[in-house]
């Protein structure tokens, strides 16, 4: 279902995609970062949660998103999803040697240097932190700071229904991360979903600072559109559109709505 029209920018859009509305969280850092672009925004919400799926199934979803919106005229895609950047980003730069693709990972590394008094704690999901691309992260920053990781089963599925005030998101949260409230001080959100529930997170965990990648993933992004010297930066302001694999008006307001949300 497509939202606006898509905006004419010199050179193409770039393409952002998510299993669902979670990737909002890192349109909302490029569009801040880079305003003369546009932004054509793709939440898989059909097949979310990506999550709980194997890495080749996340992998052959990713690669359709990425084929069509090559299609259609991207000049450059960021992957807007920690487990489709860990299923699929080698693939698909693999397969579009010529495109500018970025995706995200969970800010350990930020995290560790922050340092502090406790723990790190990972919030991610299963694909993300089974598959080897966390596996070297934690590899190369868990020497220097205590690290706990926890699979936030079912959380996904929570934000997508929209509803951050529900009583069973407090109460999942509090399942999933409330052992941890006190002997951790650092929180990655290493899953673009989870920023939305940052404050929900908070209150169960208490005084923790939060680490995302989604300033990160936008310095990337320019730095790639710069190489290449396929960088809006003239006059032109750039366009955000929303299209999505459930195919509602209600589904488009939700990442709308999403968009206009501090996270
Ligand atoms: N937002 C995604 C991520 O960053 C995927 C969540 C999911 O669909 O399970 O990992």
């Amino acid at each position: 279902m497509e939202d606006t029209v898509r905006g004419d920018g010199r050179q193409g859009f770039v393409g952002v995609f998510d299993s669902g509305v979670g990737g909002v969280s890192i349109l909302q850092h490029l569009v801040r970062e880079l305003p003369g672009e546009d932004f054509h925004y793709f939440g898989d919400s059909a097949n979310a949660p990506y999550g709980g799926k194997t890495p080749e199934e996340v992998c052959a979803l990713s690669r359709t998103i990425a084929e069509r919106m090559l299609s259609e005229g991207a000049k450059a895609l960021v992957i807007a999803c920690n487990t489709a950047t860990s299923a699929a980003a080698p693939q698909l730069r693999a397969a579009y040697p010529d495109v500018p693709i970025v995706g995200v990972e969970p800010a350990l590394k930020p995290a560790v240097l922050a340092q502090g008094r406790g723990k790190v704690l990972v919030m991610a999901t299963e694909v993300t932190l089974t598959l080897d691309k966390f596996h070297r992260l934690e590899h190369r920053w868990a020497q220097d700071a205590e690290v706990e990781t926890v699979a936030c089963v079912g959380l996904v599925e929570c934000i997508e229904r929209g509803d951050l005030d529900a009583p069973e998101l407090s109460e999942l949260l509090e399942r999933l991360v409330g052992r941890h409230r006190g002997e951790v001080d650092r929180v990655v959100l290493g899953c673009t979903h989870y920023p939305f529930v940052r404050g929900q997170i908070a209150r169960v965990l208490g005084d923790v600072r939060f680490f995302d990648g989604g300033a990160g993933t936008a310095r990337q992004l320019r730095r790639l559109l710069e190489r290449d010297d396929i960088l809006n930066d003239g006059d032109h302001v750039g366009e955000v559109s929303f299209a999505s694999s459930i195919d509602t008006p209600d589904e488009l307001e939700l990442y709308r709505r999403f968009f206009t949300l501090p996270c």
